[in-house]
């Protein structure tokens, strides 16, 4: 990421708020934090398409259509990261860390975080912001933490270990719409450092780029635009690729599924043809070794 705060994370907010209040039958996983977290042009145009179900509804499939079901992957793999972590809690996790997190509000609207502290760590800049949004707002969590990190240059643990985090006791590592952004390198830097800092039964929800399901246009398109806003964006991977370098720092995969199978939990028959897999998400546990 270059010399500014990261604007994929308003997009990916701008869609939570979208579906938060969307017709029956749409709304999932619902952020009533998101829409205040926006900057207001953007939050502006979120209003304008809520405003009625009708609205909104033809939105969903513009937007749908213009980003080739892009769009439909965000609502929907907000849903299956709180099932993740809703399970990850009631195992008994108490610790969540957000790599990555831009406006991500779990801390402030997942009420099962009550006895969790959770840390988000983020760019500077980026986080600079969230900060800004979120001054004098209450977490629901137990503990809220903004750690400043690159993951191109700086360490995980080190990082975490300044704000209290405990490695002795079991985590829930959130990477969600991060890893596209990096280099192989800082990934491998970074689950390095998740190992590192995972006591066992610690678990890891991590979302990536498909190496299958998406055309290779759609792919050209997406990095062109990415790196047009200053977020280049890498890979794809292979599940084999990100199963192997999970394996190898003791975590066994527990799931790993894509918008394909999300939006048969989430949405009805109707929307089930429109999901596309550009995005996976593994779930995976450390274990004793
Ligand atoms: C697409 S956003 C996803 C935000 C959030 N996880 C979500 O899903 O709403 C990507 C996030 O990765 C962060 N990011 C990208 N490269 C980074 C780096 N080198 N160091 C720290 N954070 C980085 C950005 O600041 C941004 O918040």
């Amino acid at each position: 990421m270059q010399g500014h705060r990261s604007r994929t994370s308003d997009w990916v907010a701008a869609l939570r708020a979208l579906y938060t209040g969307a017709p029956a039958g749409l709304e999932i996983a619902p952020d009533p934090v998101a829409e205040a977290l926006l900057p207001p042009l953007l939050a502006l145009e979120v209003r304008a398409l809520r405003r009625s179900p009708f609205v909104m509804r033809l939105g969903h499939r513009a937007l749908g259509a213009v980003t080739r079901g892009l769009s439909y992957g965000i609502p929907l793999r907000t849903a299956a990261i709180d099932a993740a972590i809703r399970a990850g809690v009631g195992d008994g996790i108490r610790q969540l860390v957000v790599l990555g997190a831009g406006l991500d509000a779990r801390a402030f609207r997942m009420g099962e975080l009550h006895e969790a502290h959770v840390y988000e760590l983020d760019h500077p800049l980026t986080q600079a912001y969230k900060r800004e949004r979120i001054l004098g707002r209450r977490p629901l969590a137990r503990g809220h933490r903004l750690c400043a990190i690159d993951f191109e240059r700086d360490r995980i643990g080190e990082v975490l270990g300044a704000a209290g985090f405990r490695a002795d006791e079991p985590s829930f590592w959130l990477w969600e719409g991060v890893t596209m952004y990096l280099t192989p390198g800082a990934i491998d830097a970074s689950l390095d450092a998740i190992a590192g800092a995972s006591a066992p039964g610690s678990r890891l929800a991590m979302t990536y780029s498909a190496r299958t399901g998406v055309p290779r246009w759609a792919w050209h398109t997406a990095r062109a635009i990415a790196a047009g806003i200053g977020e280049p964006l890498h890979g794809p991977m292979s599940s084999p690729d990100v199963h192997a370098r999970l394996g190898v720092r003791g975590f066994r995969v527990r799931s790993d599924d894509s918008a394909r199978e999300w939006v048969r939990r989430s949405w009805p028959a109707s929307e089930h043809h429109r999901a596309e897999a550009y995005e996976r998400l593994v779930v995976a546990e450390r274990h004793a070794q």
